[in-house]
């Protein structure tokens, strides 16, 4: 009971704690969540044409080259800053114990994890291995967009 207490005190204490900046922070956080979703979408479409360079090829190493660079510049620093903004945007409007918030976060996740998945796939053709069909990619490249549609429908009309 002490515990549950202790947590609803925590809930209202951070409510409204970024005060005047939230909409600077969902702002921010909108536009980086669109930089992510470019960067997601990019991504299977660039190991679609290495898939078809020769490894170890001229080719081969600029797509290795433009991978690291779509990682560095644009994947990783997005999937930062999106997380950052919308856990202090949580935090603020106390989402964590809201319906459409728990099943968003669980999507987000499993975006989180594609996101990973790519990272690995990205080293393993750099490495010469070609373990995937092109199909399998295209089919892949799919799922950021249905989780784009879940997250917005959920963060959007809060069905429940
Ligand atoms: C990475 C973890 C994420 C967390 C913790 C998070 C959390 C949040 C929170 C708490 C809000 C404020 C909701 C409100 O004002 O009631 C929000 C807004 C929003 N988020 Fe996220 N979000 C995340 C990722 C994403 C992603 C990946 C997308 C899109 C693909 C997205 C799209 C949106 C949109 C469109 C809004 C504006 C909703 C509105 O103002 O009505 N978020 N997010």
């Amino acid at each position: 009971m002490r515990a549950f207490e202790d947590k609803d005190f925590m809930t209202a204490a951070l409510i409204g704690l970024l005060g005047n900046a939230y909409l600077w922070v969902k702002a921010g956080h909108i536009i980086f969540v669109i930089f992510w979703m470019a960067g997601l979408f990019m991504m299977p479409r660039f190991f679609v044409y290495h898939q078809e360079s020769t490894p170890g090829s001229a080719e081969d190493r600029l797509w290795v080259e433009r991978e690291a660079r779509l990682l560095r510049i644009i994947l990783k620093p997005s999937l930062i800053v999106v997380w950052v903004f919308g856990l202090a945007l949580a935090l603020d409007t106390g989402a964590f114990v809201q319906g459409w918030f728990h099943l968003k976060f669980l999507v987000v996740l499993g975006l989180s994890g594609y996101h990973g998945w790519m990272v690995g796939y990205a080293r393993r053709l750099a490495a010469g291995d070609r373990r995937l069909s092109g199909k399998t990619l295209r089919i892949l490249n799919e799922v950021p967009g249905i989780a784009a549609v879940l997250i917005v429908v959920l963060a959007i009309v809060k069905p429940f």
